[in-house]
């Protein structure tokens, strides 16, 4: 009898630890691996709403003071397990305000966090010190939307509340040129680490939506980040000399890169010297007129260990593409992006050396970065304008790339095949032919050996 109780408990156990078993060997563990247990979710249980310090959720009532209030309480009384500040379905106008550490920004399905369109009494913050100004102008910049400097532990997250930018009247400054310092991220992390975005809509962003900088430990997933194609600079999510970041299952489509690394600009992020490294990518879906994946192109503290995988793109200007300048210095390296379907684009993969604009006059036009060992492997394009374009530096040819199972189809009239120059690496599989520098390669082939 007992021998029978035994095979009812364990059998299930068996059958399931042979499925996980095969289901990675047979490589479908990628597409359902996941990094939300990587910063660990924590039960708070202290609880407070935002209605508690007079928000108001009419649409009308400026709650900057709420806000405040609110936060000002979390990192007072630092109750064990942190703070939830829950925001009830409403529309909360606000100026920007900070985050505190060991907290939750809890938006309930219905809430919109909504920016103020005065722009007169925004915060000005001192400019990061790997660009040395700010990004669109000199001096200053304007504080992020939802401000953290310095955090540990804190989550943004709920049942897909807003958070919206209402960033049109900034993206018409820029376009009559009469904005005065570089426009405000909806969501910037500083020097922060244990970070979790999950759940949350973000719209209208003034300018680069979610900008993770200098941080570590940082998971997004389960977003959608909304702007108009048209909008001037508003990239999806820009991990800028951060480590250790994951952005899973989330769709984005914007009027810039959906999602672009990043570590510093010229000879500012060169002095610097902070790398983006170990940052996972996966189940991204969107249309942009710029790239989808885009490495760079302020490479200068350094790129490497990159993995994007599961991406489908649509109505894009490029799917992929890794991009940087002369002056940049710095490094992209140990870059592997592989199944990317993309639909209606203008390059499907562009990798260049001549992108982007310098912070002054005083960059060092010597400090050339060096690209290597980029694996880009089971690409499928379709209504693909140029298939790819590889273009190195000529002092520092970009080496060991690796291009395998791609597949890049035309439109009727339009289609051209790949450019390539300064570039050596090798070929599978790839149609159109790409080039000769990239040496084709037969079967018992592996990338690895280029890198
Ligand atoms: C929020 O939206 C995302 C994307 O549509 C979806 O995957 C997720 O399940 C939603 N979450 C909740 C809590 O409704
Ligand atoms: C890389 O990041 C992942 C999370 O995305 C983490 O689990 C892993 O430990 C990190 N690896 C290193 C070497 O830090």
């Amino acid at each position: 009898m007992w021998r029978l109780s035994i095979s009812v408990v364990f059998l299930p156990c068996i059958a399931a630890f042979l499925l996980t078993a095969l289901s990675s060997a047979y490589g479908y563990g990628d597409s359902e691996a996941t990094c939300s247990g990587i910063v660990p979710l924590r039960y708070r249980n202290d609880k407070i709403s935002i209605t508690d310090f007079g928000g108001v959720g009419d649409g009308r009532t400026v709650n900057t003071k709420a806000f405040r209030a609110a936060i000002y309480r979390i990192q007072h009384l630092r109750r064990r397990g942190g703070t939830v500040l829950y925001i009830p379905p409403g529309v909360f106008l606000t100026e920007s305000f900070s985050l505190t550490s060991h907290m939750t920004l809890f938006l309930a399905r219905g809430a919109v966090i909504k920016a103020v369109q005065d722009t007169r009494n925004w915060p000005l913050i001192d400019p990061l010190p790997s660009y040395g100004r700010g990004r669109e102008l000199p001096g200053a910049r304007y504080m992020s939307f939802i401000h953290g400097d310095g955090l540990r532990d804190v989550f943004i997250t709920g049942q897909n509340g807003t958070i919206d930018g209402q960033g049109e009247v900034w993206w018409n400054m820029w376009r009559s040129r009469t904005l005065k310092f570089t426009r405000p991220n909806l969501i910037e992390f500083k020097n922060s680490k244990e970070i979790i975005i999950s759940n949350v809509i973000f719209q209208n962003s003034p300018f680069w939506n979610i900008h993770p900088v200098y941080c570590s430990d940082v998971v997004i997933h389960h977003v959608t980040i909304l702007a108009p194609q048209d909008s001037p600079n508003t990239d999806g999510i820009d991990p800028d000399s951060s480590n250790n970041v994951c952005i899973e299952d989330s769709y984005i489509s914007t009027g810039d890169d959906l999602v672009a690394i990043k570590s510093g600009w010229d000879e500012y992020g060169i002095a610097f010297g902070r790398p983006s490294s170990n940052i996972t990518i996966r189940r991204i879906t969107g249309s942009s007129p710029y790239a989808g994946i885009a490495i760079g192109s302020e490479t200068s503290g350094g790129i490497k260990n990159i993995v994007a995988e599961h991406i489908s793109l649509s109505n894009m200007g490029v799917g992929v593409n890794i991009k940087t300048n002369i002056g940049r210095g710095g490094y992209i390296k140990n870059i592997k992006i592989s199944n990317v379907y993309v639909e209606n684009a203008k390059y499907g993969i562009k990798i260049a050396g001549d992108t982007g604009d310098h912070p002054d006059a005083f960059y060092n036009p010597n400090a050339l970065p060096i690209v290597k060992g980029i694996h880009i492997n089971n690409v499928w394009g379709v209504n693909v304008q140029n298939a790819g374009s590889i273009q190195g530096l000529k002092g520092s040819p970009f080496t060991g790339i690796c291009l395998s199972e791609i597949n890049l189809h035309g439109s009727l009239n339009s289609y051209r095949t790949w450019k390539c120059s300064d570039v050596i690496g090798t070929s599978l599989k790839v149609s159109p032919w790409p080039c000769s520098e990239l040496r084709t390669t037969s079967g018992s082939y592996s990338c690895s050996s280029t890198f």
